[in-house]
């Protein structure tokens, strides 16, 4: 029998956080996998793109964000962000007790274990390749692989563009995925956020033949099997009107609302705004 604070732990909130509205790809993989779990996001539209950011500056972001989900007393957190995890996953794991994953592994375990030509092909923000975070953890698992990154930039403002599907999309995607075509890789990891939003252009180019790997599935699953062996997992639905999912950004909320309406099919009534500033240097729980 579990006592009460383990009870209270349970159902206590996950915090999840992106640069902006591309985490929502994650949230909504984890509603999906864990649907009886109370979940904060936090969208730093203010601060968006991290994707061309330098690694001090996303890891204190990140920090700043951290810290305004334990004030709101999470249980774990998600770093939704492929940029943030590449570049300050690493530092907040020795910040904080609580369990903290982000994206790139487990895109990055799935991928090694799947290539069946050792050829994987990565693409994601400059942060993300510079960072070279991807071949890093594919080799970890697997040593004898090729690996082929690509910063495709133009992707994230065509996505929050709505240019889901449309002419440009698909010439600068071919522009930018000519080179994984030529290396005949036959996995590619969409080590972005915004990425799984053109999957069907992505692959259409790709062709059938390379396997798509969508981190924020991989995560949703992973953050599963970790809830699970921390004793974590909430086992009871929380109750209608119980704010199972609150949103909140540093900027934008109305246009926020309107984009995560039309990805997540679930009325999101509202999205307050925060100052991640404000939550400098606070927090070591
Ligand atoms: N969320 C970012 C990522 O996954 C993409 C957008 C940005 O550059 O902030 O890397």
């Amino acid at each position: 029998m579990l006592d009460f604070d383990q009870n209270d732990k349970k159902e206590a909130p996950i915090g999840v956080f992106d640069s902006g509205v591309g985490g929502l790809t994650v949230m909504r993989e984890i509603m999906r996998q864990i649907p009886n779990e109370k979940l904060i996001y936090f969208g730093d539209t203010a601060r968006v793109p991290y994707g061309g950011k330098s690694k001090e500056t996303v890891t204190r972001y990140s920090r700043q964000i951290v810290h305004f989900l334990q004030e709101n007393h999470v249980k774990a957190i998600v770093v939704a962000c492929n940029t943030a995890s590449a570049y300050a996953l690493e530092t907040l794991e020795k910040e904080i007790q609580i369990p903290i994953i982000g994206v790139v592994k487990p895109g990055a375990k799935v991928a090694a274990e799947t290539t069946k030509n050792g050829k994987i092909g990565v693409i994601g923000t400059e942060g993300t390749v510079l960072s070279n975070i991807y071949p890093t953890y594919i080799r970890d698992i697997k040593q004898q692989v090729q690996v082929l990154q690509k910063a495709c930039p133009l992707f994230v403002p065509l996505v929050e563009e709505g240019l889901l599907e449309d002419p440009v999309t698909d010439e600068i995607a071919k522009r930018y995925l000519a080179e994984l075509i030529d290396l005949d890789i036959d996995t590619l990891i969409l080590g972005c956020t915004h990425y799984p939003l053109i999957r069907d252009t992505i692959g259409r180019i790709m062709g059938s033949q390379v396997n798509l790997v969508n981190p924020a599935y991989e995560t949703a699953r992973e953050l599963k099997e970790l809830l699970e062996r921390e004793a974590l997992l909430n086992s009871r639905h929380p109750e209608l009107g119980s704010n199972q999912y609150q949103f909140f950004v540093s900027d934008g909320a109305e246009k926020f609302k309107n984009f995560a309406n039309s990805i997540i099919k679930y009325g999101i009534l509202s999205a307050k705004i925060v100052s991640a500033e404000d939550y400098e240097g606070t927090s070591k729980r």
